[in-house]
């Protein structure tokens, strides 16, 4: 099949295929962010199952930036022999890993009613908010570079523990995404204001985690290139800030929303849409960008067939493909394919999977349980 399982150069990292397992949070850790059994047995079989590249789930950097209690830190060193365990998981089956390195901001609100209640870090406080109403305030100075100075240290202990890569999380309703939307970025210094100025996080993010990991390391980011409402984040500016990105120094860019919307539909995880022209709902996103940098481009979001996801490689709307669901409910789908199996994935894209999240159960899939509990 065209492309899709020749190896492919990721600086000096050389994936074993084009097939990209996207971040995917598992609520799976042990209570204190170790990592458990449970994942060294989930990432085992998405690398036994073929995935070339897994990108970890969120794992945050910084105690103010942490969503569950079952999630993995980097927040200090205690985390790097259990992640090393979990990056020989893949290893052994000849995959590579990534870890998602991760700041909430103002979504860790609903985490931090249990754990004290002090207001989330944001970049701003924006009152009356139709798509946000949790307690949270605007960061100082001071925090924000508190939060850049803990990306480097993060990176810094993502490659002790033999991580290939590291990748930011720059998407969906996460902090990054908040400093680059000027919905939710209201500031009037240094960090919010111009273009310029709302990726000024990013950027500074880079330089630190690049003085900690040195110019070799491959550093990608997860960026959402619109919002899910207006007036946010422009499709023009992010598209914008996507070339900035690659050309101040991130090797790689994956493709996603900005801040989510009303529902469903105007999030990452988009139900199925039979009337869609084409599988993968931000695949012309990615080209749009493809076309304007010279670092790999990753497309994800609705990808469920061999076929659609030789096409984005082969109409070179990117470099790599990625997938979530459908790997939450068959692990092992990229080797049936490798195989030569046209199968479509049996995932339907019902998000019974984040919503087992939300109740705060570890991630599985309703396919997986009594005919009757579906
Ligand atoms: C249960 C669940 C957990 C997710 N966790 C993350 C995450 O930790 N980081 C991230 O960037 N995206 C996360 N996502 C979004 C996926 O990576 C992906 O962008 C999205 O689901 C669209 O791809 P898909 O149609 O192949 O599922 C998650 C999605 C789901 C359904």
């Amino acid at each position: 099949m065209s492309g899709l399982f020749e190896p492919f150069q990721l600086k000096g990292v050389t994936l074993p295929n084009r097939l990209v397992r996207s971040a995917t949070f598992d609520n799976s850790a042990e209570r204190d962010g170790q990592v458990s059994q449970r994942q060294l047995t989930l990432y085992g079989n998405l690398a036994q199952g073929g995935v070339g590249l897994v990108v970890s789930g969120i794992v945050y950097v910084h105690e103010s930036g942490r969503v569950a209690m079952r999630q993995n830190s980097l927040a200090d060193d205690q985390g790097i022999p259990g992640l090393a365990k979990l990056v020989d998981a893949v290893h052994a089956h000849g995959g590579k890993i990534a870890v998602q390195l991760f700041h909430a901001g103002r979504e860790a609100a609903r985490f931090r009613q249990f754990t004290g209640g002090e207001p989330a870090w944001a970049p701003s406080l924006v009152e009356h908010d139709p798509y946000f109403e949790h307690p949270h305030r605007a960061m100082t100075a001071a925090e924000i570079e508190e939060v850049v100075a803990a990306f480097g240290a993060a990176a810094r202990r993502a490659k002790e523990a033999g991580f290939d890569a590291v990748q930011v999380h720059g998407a969906h309703a996460y902090l990054f995404a908040q400093f680059l939307s000027p919905h939710a970025n209201r500031r009037d210094d240094q960090w919010g204001g111009s273009l310029d100025n709302r990726l000024r996080l990013h950027l500074a993010a880079l330089d630190a985690i690049r003085e900690q990991v040195g110019p070799e390391y491959p550093v990608m980011i997860k960026l959402g290139l619109a919002d899910g409402f207006e007036p946010g984040l422009s499709f023009d500016d992010g598209l914008e800030a996507a070339v900035r990105l690659a050309r101040a120094g991130y090797d790689c860019l994956e493709i996603s929303q900005g801040l989510r919307g009303a529902d469903y539909r105007a999030s990452e995880f988009r139900p199925e849409d039979k009337r869609a022209e084409q599988e993968g709902y931000f695949r012309a996103w990615a080209a749009e960008v493809k076309q304007r940098v010279s670092v790999p481009v990753i497309a994800v979001g609705g990808l469920r067939t061999p076929a659609a996801c030789a096409e984005v490689l082969d109409r070179g709307q990117a470099d790599l493909v990625a997938l979530s669901r459908p790997l939450i409910s068959q692990p092992d789908l990229v080797a049936r394919w490798q195989e030569g199996s046209q199968e479509r994935s049996r995932c339907i894209s019902c998000n019974k999977c984040m919503e087992v999240i939300i109740k705060g159960k570890a991630l599985s899939c309703i396919l997986d349980q009594e005919p009757s509990a579906a």
